[in-house]
């Protein structure tokens, strides 16, 4: 079988390749991508998880450089996140920033998000785009409540996340990555008068929790706050934006489980993680070999480029029957769409799950004979599994 899990045309098309990870999971589950850019592509869930787990052996220091790398400069800025950053110096931030993120915390947001979600609802009517209306705007609304940010700054942080996110498809925002650089620049510098203002102001909120000092009497620097809030906006955006357009999806192409969430909108608690199972909105992500190992019998040199396919272990027969069937009442359901486990598994995994049952419990129960009106475009991007048009009619 020919295997290009690269090529951006093809995730436009169709999404991911999944006829080739299968069959890669089955005949060589860690593959050597030989051609322009070289890489270890791993497919199967047990992998997968292994090398999300050791961060002792696989570095997440340039997992931004997907598959080649980039200038040593560009690096410094990447550095600096939580994201790409390995134990030890990568704990101490995720244990600040854990304190925003319990679920107890998350947990208070529900009626704040059943309002977002009612409120962006009431204003679909007919024949609309769901990510324009719903998907886009939900995940970023939620944040702006998470942050404290006024209403009145919504549609600011909006074009910021868009004009970053757009970086990647100059036509998902009408954007280039010139722009990406400025409109991160921009949201850094509101982060900044943000934490200026709890500072000066303290209130019963994520940002005032973030820059006190823990029980250890520990903090995130300035600087490390107004990364972590730039961190926030795209990571909480655009995979949360894409899990609800690629559920409204699969539910539009599966109706007979749409008409079981009709019938029981109460499953929505287990639609939300067979949507992530099944989008999988991260397709996947880089490691780097911190010394030369053995993995799946195969031999991976020091500095050798690893990426787990999320999207390809999500569909691992061994441990999901029927692991082609969308089911929404799948459970248990073990899937691994916010990471393998280990340091880096997802912060907002607990929030990105009350979105998406939130959301398709209010659907069902108010639109129940919702259906798609056209075909979806999808983003180009072989990173992020994304739409960036689903026409829909609500009533
Ligand atoms: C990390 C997926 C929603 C914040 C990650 C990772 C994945 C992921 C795959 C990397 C895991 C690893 O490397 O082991 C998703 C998906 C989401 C989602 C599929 C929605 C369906 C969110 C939301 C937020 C968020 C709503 C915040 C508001 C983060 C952060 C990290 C992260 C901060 C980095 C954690 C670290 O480096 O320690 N997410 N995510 N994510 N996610 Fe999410």
């Amino acid at each position: 079988m020919r295997i290009d899990l690269v090529d951006q045309d093809q995730y436009a098309q169709s999404g991911p390749p999944l006829d080739q990870l299968r069959w890669l999971r089955e005949h060589d589950p860690v593959h050597r991508h030989d051609d322009d850019p070289p890489f270890w592509a791993v497919t199967r869930y047990e992998d997968v998880v292994y090398v999300s787990r050791r961060s002792d052996l696989f570095s997440s220091e340039r997992r931004l450089a997907l598959f080649h790398e980039v200038p040593e400069e560009q690096r410094v800025f990447q550095r600096m996140m939580m994201l790409n950053q390995d134990p030890p110096e990568h704990t101490r931030r995720r244990s600040l920033v854990n304190r925003g993120f319990t679920p107890r915390t998350i947990g208070a947001l529900e009626q704040h998000i059943r309002d977002i979600c009612d409120d962006l609802l009431d204003k679909c009517s007919g024949e609309v785009d769901f990510v324009t209306e719903v998907a886009a705007p939900l995940p970023l609304y939620v944040i702006c409540e998470l942050l404290g940010a006024p209403v009145s700054d919504r549609d600011k942080l909006f074009s910021w996340s868009n004009r970053m996110i757009g970086a990647q498809d100059p036509d998902y925002a009408d954007t280039d990555g010139g722009e990406g650089g400025a409109a991160a620049m921009e949201l850094y510098a509101y982060a900044n008068e943000l934490a200026a203002q709890r500072r000066a102001n303290p209130r019963d909120d994520i940002v005032t929790k973030l820059i006190q000092p823990d029980e250890h009497g520990q903090t995130l620097d300035e600087n490390e706050f107004d990364l972590f809030v730039l961190l926030l906006v795209v990571a909480g955006n655009e995979t949360t934006r894409n899990a609800a357009s690629g559920g409204m999806l699969a539910l539009s192409d599966h109706p007979e489980q749409w008409e079981r969430l009709v019938a029981d909108p109460s499953m929505a608690r287990t639609a939300a993680d067979e949507i992530v199972r099944w989008v999988s909105p991260v397709n996947l992500f880089r490691r780097t070999a911190t010394q030369d190992l053995t993995l799946g019998g195969r031999e991976i040199k020091e500095n050798d480029k690893v990426v787990v396919f999320y999207s390809s272990a999500n569909r691992d027969s061994s441990v999901f029957p029927d692991p082609d069937v969308f089911d929404i009442g799948r459970d248990p359901n073990p899937h691994i769409g916010f990471g393998g486990g280990g340091a880096h598994f997802c912060l907002g995994n607990h929030l990105a799950k009350l979105e998406l049952r939130v959301l398709f419990e209010q659907l069902a129960r108010r639109y129940p004979r919702l259906r798609r009106t056209g075909e979806a475009r999808r983003l180009r991007s072989n990173f992020i599994n994304g739409i960036k048009e689903l026409p829909v009619k609500v009533n």
